[in-house]
């Protein structure tokens, strides 16, 4: 956080302070005051996030994006203890599955079901699932299914996100991607710890990946 040239090392983002503050007090209070309460945010609850954003080429396959492959890798180093219930084409975690067989995943069940059937402590989750409805409808139609298994894929697919929460290790991550930044969620016992925005230009949308922690 920079104050009139100021700077507070904890916070990641770049947040420009343009106030009636200086009139009444001089900038070194002011950073003081500042300090103080980002310190109580953090006791209460509040955890330093790493934000930042970057450019690349849209890519079908989410992990041919470089930056994306890349905060992946960071994470998940080879991948050994870690699941991707909706792998499509990776091939970077050791438990994959895809409900599309021309895949070639190890297992081709539904995500849910896939993690029902995992009985080891993970490491890490990569969740990508379809982002949108229209995804979600195309994935099924491709194999001729309907919206009829235990999940609700238009609702953040939350049975699969359960199932994932049961399996992640205590100091555990998740990665998750799309067009929010939602992820497992407080609720779930995780903290977000990273976001990382990639801009493909135009009129799309970003993609959104949120690492999350289970502290
Ligand atoms: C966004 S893509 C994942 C791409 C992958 N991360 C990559 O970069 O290669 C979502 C994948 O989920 C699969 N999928 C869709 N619905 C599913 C479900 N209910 N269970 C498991 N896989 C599903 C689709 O076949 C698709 O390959």
């Amino acid at each position: 956080m920079y104050y009139e040239g100021g700077y507070l090392p904890f916070v990641n983002c770049e947040i420009r302070v343009r106030s009636r503050l200086p009139y009444l007090f001089n900038k070194f209070q002011v950073i003081q005051v500042l300090t103080i309460l980002l310190d109580c945010g953090m006791m209460y609850g509040m955890n330093e996030i790493i934000i930042n954003r970057t450019w690349a080429m849209p890519n079908k396959w989410t992990f041919k994006v470089k930056p994306i492959y890349e905060l992946i890798i960071r994470y998940a180093t080879d991948g050994v203890g870690w699941a991707d219930p909706f792998a499509g084409q990776s091939n970077i975690a050791e438990y994959r599955n895809d409900l599309n067989p021309e895949h070639n995943q190890p297992y081709s069940m539904e995500a849910v079901e896939f993690m029902e059937s995992l009985d080891v402590p993970l490491q890490g989750v990569i969740f990508d699932p379809p982002y949108s409805l229209t995804q979600v409808s195309r994935s099924y139609k491709d194999f001729g299914l309907n919206f009829k298994s235990k999940e609700n894929p238009t609702g953040g697919f939350p049975k699969v996100k359960d199932e994932i929460s049961r399996l992640v290790v205590v100091g555990g991550y998740v990665i998750s991607f799309g067009w929010n930044t939602v992820g497992m969620g407080k609720g779930r016992g995780f903290d977000i710890v990273e976001i990382l925005i990639v801009s493909h230009g135009g009129n799309r949308n970003d993609t959104l990946c949120t690492v999350e922690k289970k502290p």
